[in-house]
Parts: C-alpha cells; structure tokens; sequence
C-alpha cells in the first residue's frame, strides 16, 4: 500500500519535476554563441555569429556580422522551435528581418524570411548571397570569445577637421564607362576585365563615350607587411592591368571604402588612405568609388561621415594624380549638400538598383528632390543601368536610358559587354540620348507635370534647346502632353525625337504624344 503510494508520488513528483527541467533544458541548449558560415553565389565565405541568451522561454542576444552587432528583438523558444527578429533603422525606414530556427540534436537550422523591399540596406552586412537555409554550429567557448572579438568594430581613428576642398577639375559633364558589379558582383578578374576592355574597344562603347572601366568590389586582396594593399590572387598586376585598360584608349576605375572592411568582406582604406590613394596612382588608377559599408561601425554622425569622405579625397590630392571621386553612401545625410565640399565628383542618391522595372521606377522618378544640388563636376548619382541585364523589357530599358540621360546621371554600363544584343546595342549607344546626358549646360531634369501614371520630365540644354522625357508608367499605352509654357516656351517649336533622330515637324501651344506601356518618348525642343 505504502509502497504503491510512494511510487505515485514520485512518479508524480518526477513528472513535475520534468516539466520543469524540459524549458530549462533547451534554453541550455539554444544559450551560447553559434556561428553560421555560408558560401555566397561568389564563392565567398562569409561567418554570422548569434550570441544567444535563453532564459524562461525568451530569447535575447545580438547577431554579428562584419563589425556588424545588433540586438535580437522578440525571441522566444516553443519546444524544439524558436523564432528572433533583428531590426535595422535607416532614417525613417525600419526593416524587420525574422529568423526561424529549430534545434536539431548540436546544430540549429535557420531559416530567414527577408523583408518587404529586398535584403538589408547597402552596408548592413548579411544580406547579400544569404541562402535561405542555413545550419549553425556552437562554438566552444574560447573560440567563441576569439570570434567575438575578431568582430568587434575597430577603434575609431582621428578624422580631418571640416573645410571645402577646392574643385578638382574633373567629371565636367557625368562620367561614362563601365563597372563590373551588376553583373558579375565579385566574380571578376584580371582576364576578363582585359575582355571587357576589348569589348568596350569593338561594340563601339568607347567611342560612344563609354570610357571608364571601372572594377567594383572584389579585388582587394591582403596587406604587405608595410601596410600596402595588394590585389588578391585574381589580378597578379593591377599597374599592368592599368596599363592594358589605357593601352586601349580607356581610364581605369577602382573600388575601396572608409571602413576596415568593403561591403563583400574585402579589405577597405581604413586608417591606410593616404597610402591606398598613392597605390591607385602609381597603379595609373583614373577614379575611385568609395563605399561607405563598414565605416558605419566606426563613425556615426554625419559630420565624421564627411571628414572620412573628405580624409580620401585629401589623401588622392596628395598622391597627385587626377581621379574621379565617387561617393557611395547611398544618399545619407543629405550627402548633396556637402558631396562637392567633402571632394566628390559623384555622389550616389539611393540604396542600390536592383535589375526590375519597380526597382528602376522607384529610382528614377524620384530624384527631382536631388536636381538642385547637380552642376558640372558635381554629379547627383542614381546608381549604375542595368540595361542588357534581363530583367527588364527592352522598352523598360529604354525607359532607363531616358531617365538617366535626363537626369545628368553617371552612365556606367552593368552589363556583360562582351556579348550585348543588338537591343542593348541600340539602347546604350544612342548618340542623340547620349548627347542630352553629356550636354555642356549640366543641368539635371525635374518633373514638369505629372498626370495619373504619366509624367514628363525637361531640362535645360547649351544652347537654349529643352530636352524632355514623355513617359508612361502604366500598364496600358497612354498619350501624354505637355505644354510649352510650362517649359517656359512661347510659339513655335521644332521638335525632334532624339531615340528615332527623327524630326516631327514643328508644334505650337503642346506638344502630345502617344507612349506605349512603361515606355518613354525623349524629345528635344528647340525654337
Ligand atoms: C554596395 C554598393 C554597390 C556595390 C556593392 C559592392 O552595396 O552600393 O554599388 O559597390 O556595395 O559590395
């Protein structure tokens, strides 16, 4: 009897007892800092490091990456299962990133749903190439201090005090050429950047006014033992590459950034910037875009932003060879006020365009707030054309074209030049497009009127001329006007259609025309 009830009791015991345990087992088991390494579509590896803390069911914790450590917001484990978001605050804009994971046996599987609008803004680290599945395995706890401490943002060097640098001459109309990143992300070397000299050399690009070839992220290799950045095992000579691209009648880009790392992992300037800029000369380097990515670790507010800016700018004055400089901080901090004082050739006005009509779209249309701040030498940048890539309709990339054309944006190529369509052909090399991108008055478009899914967009040419865009952005063929006054034309006007260099005759009081569907008709009005 006696016995029965003991065991009754402790079996009942030994239940609670259980229930109690089985929480507090996998919070054990989910605490600790893990780490995830995947390979991205470029073959890089790239380690996520989750320090987790499980207490009572509730996660807590922060995700590293590159420098890189934010906070884990609402984690909670349910048996097996749990689930975290990690928040990221650009501006107004929040994006909200949720991870769900399940433990199996000493691994985690992760499973991430991206947010609405792509991936993490430009420098957040983490976005790019991230499978969707990944496997993270706990580390031990001295590698895990290891870990954590190679991650650690380094110690925040001293930054020039503010002034105006003077004009450096260059980039007097938007600069033309080419860059490598759209197409081939990192997956670049020195054999094909020759083939795309060649290319550039044979579709007609360069004569077209194409002349920059520009590399984007993913040469960087490490530092001698002085502290001098060498290329990595892709490019064995980047002077002789140099001299390959002018041998061609070309000028020769590179890629870096302010902060200890580039945005794909890759080595950056920080706290080497004089010495990078005299590399990039005596290497024959023509100009340099400088991306933010992991500065954003280091300096916070917006004057350290344009101090850093300024520090390279600085740095290639000394080093004495003339280079376009093109910032990339993808519009922060109202980068137009102070781009040119801070040295800047170029500045980019938006995170980066993806290969879709919306992603063009939601660019493109909306730079008019940037028009006052462009003017000869001082480019407002839209970011590189995907024109050729294929994910938009050759009307689309027409569409492009006009865009950046009217908005006296840098027209660098992302396509593979060396096997362009005829399509893309006609597209980029248009010279009539060309000449109102490249014209002497340098005067970015606005929007004129906008009228439902219609708009059209003028500027002002050398000459007295207007150039203006028609453009429909619906999802029918529409006609679209526009009236003189509203360019401040009086009279009559010859117009001519710059795609087709077709002259329309003349036009008094409006001038219409009908657009097919996301397209755009470019015009140029002279009286
Ligand atoms: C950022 C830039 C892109 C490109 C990549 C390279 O995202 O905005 O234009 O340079 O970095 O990693």
């Amino acid at each position: 009897m006696l016995g029965a009830e003991v065991i009754r009791l402790a079996g009942a015991f030994l239940v609670a007892w259980a229930l109690m345990q089985a929480p507090a087992a996998t919070d054990a088991k989910l605490t600790g800092v893990w780490s995830v390494v995947i390979t991205t579509p470029d073959g890089q590896q790239r380690e996520t490091i989750y320090e987790l803390k499980v207490v009572g069911g509730k996660i807590t914790g922060k995700v590293y990456t590159m420098f890189n450590a934010q906070d884990i917001a609402d984690g909670k484990v349910e048996g097996e299962n749990f689930t975290f978001a990690i928040v990221t605050r650009m501006g107004e804009q929040e994006r909200r990133m949720v991870t769900e994971g399940t433990i199996a046996g000493d691994e985690l599987k992760l499973k991430r749903r991206m947010p609405a609008g792509g991936g993490p803004p430009p420098g957040a680290g983490g976005g790019k190439g991230m499978p969707a599945e990944m496997t993270a395995r706990k580390l031990a706890p001295e590698e895990a201090k290891k870990k954590l401490a190679a991650l650690a943002p380094p110690p925040k060097l001293p930054l020039p005090e503010l002034r105006d640098l003077p004009d450096n001459g260059l980039a007097r109309t938007p600069p033309m050429g080419w860059n490598s990143w759209n197409k081939f992300r990192t997956k670049i070397s020195d054999a094909m950047i020759r083939e795309i000299a060649d290319a550039l050399v044979s579709s007609g690009m360069r004569d077209a006014g194409y002349v920059y070839l520009n590399l984007d992220d993913g040469w960087h290799g490490t530092r001698d033992a002085q502290g001098n950045i060498r290329a990595n095992e892709r490019f064995p000579d980047m002077k002789a590459l140099g001299d390959y691209i002018h041998s061609k009648g070309l000028k020769y880009g590179i890629y870096s950034s302010p902060g200890p790392k580039t945005c794909a992992g890759f080595e950056g300037s920080y706290g080497h910037e004089e010495q990078d800029a005299r590399s990039y000369a005596a290497w024959g380097v023509d100009y340099l875009k400088y991306d933010w990515c992991s500065a954003r670790v280091v300096y916070t507010t917006a004057e350290e932003q344009r101090a850093a800016y300024q520090k390279m700018a600085t740095g290639i004055q000394r080093a004495g060879r003339p280079i376009v400089y093109a910032l990339c901080q993808y519009g922060q901090n109202a980068v137009g006020e102070w781009g040119a004082k801070a040295g800047g050739n170029v500045w980019r006005t938006t995170g980066d365009i993806r290969d879709t009509w919306a992603s063009m779209e939601r660019i493109g249309f909306g730079q008019d707030v940037w028009a006052k701040y462009s003017r000869a030498g001082h480019w407002n940048d839209p970011d590189m054309l995907e024109i050729g890539n294929g994910g938009m309709t050759d009307v689309e990339y027409k569409t492009h074209m006009s865009l950046w054309a009217l908005l006296a944006s840098p027209l660098l190529a992302g396509n593979d030049v060396r096997q362009m369509s005829e399509a893309t052909k006609a597209v980029l090399l248009n010279r009539e497009v060309i000449a109102v991108n490249q014209d002497k008055l340098g005067q970015q478009a606005q929007r004129v009127s906008q009228d439902g899914k219609t708009e059209v967009w003028a500027r002002p040419l050398a000459g007295g001329a207007k150039a203006v865009g028609l453009f429909n952005r619906g999802e029918e063929p529409a006609k679209v006007t526009v009236r003189l006054t509203e360019l401040g034309l009086k009279g009559k006007v010859k117009v001519r259609d710059t795609w087709a260099h077709a002259d329309k005759g003349t036009a008094e009081g409006e001038v219409t025309q009908t657009v097919e569907s996301h397209g755009a008709v470019l015009l140029r009005l002279t009286q």
